[in-house]
């Protein structure tokens, strides 16, 4: 509408929202669509073209399909996203000319989840351009807070004539773009639960002690496995360990050669992390603790090297006090009395390797940790 086609207050002006209702002056102000006033007589707008769908109902029909169409291939893409999230193996790859090889599993899941969302955005925007309302509105910009008349037209438009929108009046976009939308969340949940893992209490309660590689999925059969001192990978038989002294053992197969740094565990680092083990002897008069003796040798004790607060190396032993200091947070375990905590933030106990000696002397596990070693968080309630 035009400045110079400005229509006098009381005039009836003809329909620009293809809807069939007529816009009508009204004391100085045009009553839009659904009667919301519009105080802007003149908005300078281009002369409005109504668009198809507004004329012809076999043309909004199709819009209809179109939009539905749309956000069907949303759905489509987003249940084939959780198939083939869990068909494909990680390790397989494609080459994609351009890019070159690359996982699969990332090629078809980013494309999959392009179609989902790509179809949601392209059906919304669809769905706009061709069947909402076309209504030419210009937004005042004071005062910002809109009177309390318009308020309350606000609302009542809402409950009353939400159907507007034609949400109501199109069942099939609403069902298709309801379960576009509750679907959209579902990749993002996958592969968000897909991607956590075991809980850490599971797989910090498996470690290599329990008979060789403990990764996700594998239960080793228990089987004493000698003590090996850290990095020189050799046994330590128990006339080895002196009083006051102190080792860092690791099992038996986990470290490679020390020569030809063949052999040992294919996850290293992550297996050694796990299965650190201090070795001590004390003077069996000085424990405290009956388990304590029964799960050592001879006042030879083992203990998870792994501090119980976050999972730092607890490295410094006081041969004076027995107590072992974890050197990030200060945390303090008492050898004499089943490694419990005297000081700091850890909650429980480092714990203990049940040991004992083979046929040639050499010190041996006699079973695996009973609990889990590191951090334990998520016990907390
Ligand atoms: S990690 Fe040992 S005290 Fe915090």
């Amino acid at each position: 509408m035009n400045e110079q086609d400005t229509p006098t207050p009381g005039t009836e002006v003809a329909p620009t929202t293809g809807h069939g209702d007529a816009v009508r002056l009204d004391e100085g102000h045009v009553v839009g669509y659904g009667g919301i006033p519009d105080r802007f007589v003149n908005p300078g707008l281009p002369t409005h073209v109504p668009r198809m769908a507004d004329l012809d109902q076999s043309a909004a029909d199709r819009a209809e399909k179109q939009v539905a169409t749309l956000f069907g291939i949303s759905i489509l893409a987003t249940l084939l996203f959780v198939v083939l999230y869990y068909a494909i193996d990680l390790n397989e790859t494609v080459f994609i000319p351009g890019i070159g090889t690359t996982s699969a599993s990332n090629a078809a899941l980013g494309v999959t989840l392009a179609f989902s969302l790509l179809g949601i955005g392209f059906g919304a925007v669809h769905w706009a351009k061709t069947l909402m309302p076309d209504v030419e509105v210009v937004e005042e910009r004071h005062p910002l807070r809109s009177s309390d008349a318009d308020r309350e037209e606000v609302v009542r438009v809402l409950a009353v004539d939400g159907g507007s929108s034609q949400i109501t009046r199109r069942p099939l976009i609403k069902y298709t773009l309801g379960g576009a939308l509750g679907l959209f969340a579902v990749p993002l949940v996958v592969q968000v639960a897909g991607s956590l893992g075991e809980m850490p209490q599971k797989s910090l309660s498996l470690t290599w002690w329990n008979g060789g590689p403990s990764g996700p999925g594998q239960v080793p059969e228990f089987k004493p496995l000698r003590l090996m001192k850290d990095p020189e990978n050799l046994p330590i038989k128990a006339s080895d360990v002196t009083i006051g002294s102190v080792f860092h053992v690791m099992p038996e197969g986990l470290l490679p050669d020390p020569e030809t740094n063949e052999g040992g565990a294919e996850n290293l680092l992550e297996e050694k992390a796990k299965a650190a083990v201090l070795l001590m002897r004390l003077d069996p008069e000085q424990i405290q603790s009956q388990k304590e003796i029964d799960w050592g040798y001879q006042g030879i004790v083992a203990y998870s090297k792994i501090c119980t607060h976050v999972g730092c190396p607890v490295g410094l032993y006081e041969q004076q006090t027995h107590h072992l200091l974890c050197p990030c947070h200060q945390s303090t375990f008492d050898v004499t009395q089943d490694c419990k905590v005297i000081f700091g933030p850890a909650h429980r106990p480092l714990p203990q390797l049940k040991i004992t000696v083979d046929d040639e002397g050499y010190l041996v596990s006699a079973q695996p940790f009973r609990e889990a070693v590191g951090p334990s968080f998520w016990e907390r309630g």
